[in-house]
């Protein structure tokens, strides 16, 4: 066998996925593109703002000596600044640019923050039904994926959360706005969140982070508010991309963000940075 069984196995069980997408071929080649929505690859179908393709007009035809070369391996530091400036007014929280990680898309950094967190064994808590290659990305990183209903109204069970946690509990991963439900949690939902997990915490001498992935926040209508994962959790990570705000999921650009209250700062800045350099993204 050419491949591992273990990949072999992950083979099989995710092609369904590629099964919907050619299905869905077929379908509009006898329906027509205008009546068959392709949801499978979570392809943004808009092109990318023109400012977008002015900026990257601007830089390569404005060159700047060293601008191929390898940079920090947290990203520019005048990103990172920006990035920070804005979650700072938004959260009334000291970020500053030493919080934030450039990554390569979502994907990446929440590969980055699962390497570094992660010890074999460890579990990672996901609520049912979650982005299919979460499992693949905890596996990746030698963790167990322990998987918890949601409510009926696809918000968390906190009684299943508060069932399915051990001492090997490392982290929960949560999605808000949710692929695939769309269902958005509000700020009880994560205050309540954050109630949970430090009343387990200080039962299990242990401490629990929460992941939270956020590639929709800002894609959401009739005023609905995405709540700051920052302000209801101290032990929390948030990570996005541009991939489906700006419809740029090609051009690989996301970032995580550390909550500056988070247990153990310096070593976590310094895991997360190494962990992004020795992934090779
Ligand atoms: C919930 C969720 N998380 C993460 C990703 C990965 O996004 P990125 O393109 O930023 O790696 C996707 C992509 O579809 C997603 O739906």
């Amino acid at each position: 066998m050419p491949i591992s069984k273990k990949v072999e196995k992950f083979l099989s069980g995710a092609s369904f996925i590629r099964k919907m997408f050619e299905e869905g071929e077929r379908l509009r080649a006898i329906h027509g593109a205008d009546k068959v929505y392709d949801f499978t690859l979570g392809n943004p179908n808009m092109e990318p703002p023109e400012r977008f393709r002015e900026e990257l007009k601007r830089l390569a035809l404005n060159p700047v000596p060293g601008m191929h070369r390898y940079m920090s391996n947290a990203g520019y530091t005048e990103t990172r600044a920006a990035v920070a400036e804005v979650l700072r007014e938004q959260n009334s929280l000291p970020f500053g640019p030493e919080h934030i990680i450039m990554t390569v898309g979502a994907g990446g950094a929440l590969n980055v923050v699962l390497k570094t967190l992660l010890d074999p064994g460890d579990e990672v808590i996901v609520i049912k039904p979650y982005f299919v290659e979460y499992r693949f990305y905890i596996d990746n990183h030698g963790g167990n994926v322990v998987e918890i209903a949601s409510t009926t109204d696809f918000k968390p069970d906190l009684n299943a959360l508060a069932a399915a946690i051990t001492t090997r509990t490392k982290a929960v991963l949560i999605n808000s706005p949710n692929n695939p439900t769309g269902v958005v949690y509000d700020k009880d939902d994560l205050d309540a969140l954050g109630r949970l997990l430090k009343e387990k915490e200080k039962e299990l001498g242990s401490t629990i982070y929460v992941i939270s992935d956020e590639p929709y926040a800002k894609i959401v209508y009739d005023g609905v508010q995405v709540p700051s994962i920052f302000l209801s959790i101290e032990n929390s990570i948030a990570v996005t991309s541009h991939s489906k705000d700006l419809a740029l999921p090609g051009e690989r650009i996301g970032y995580l963000a550390v909550s500056p209250g988070i247990s153990d700062l310096e070593l976590m800045l310094e895991g997360l940075v190494f962990a992004n350099r020795t992934l090779a993204l």
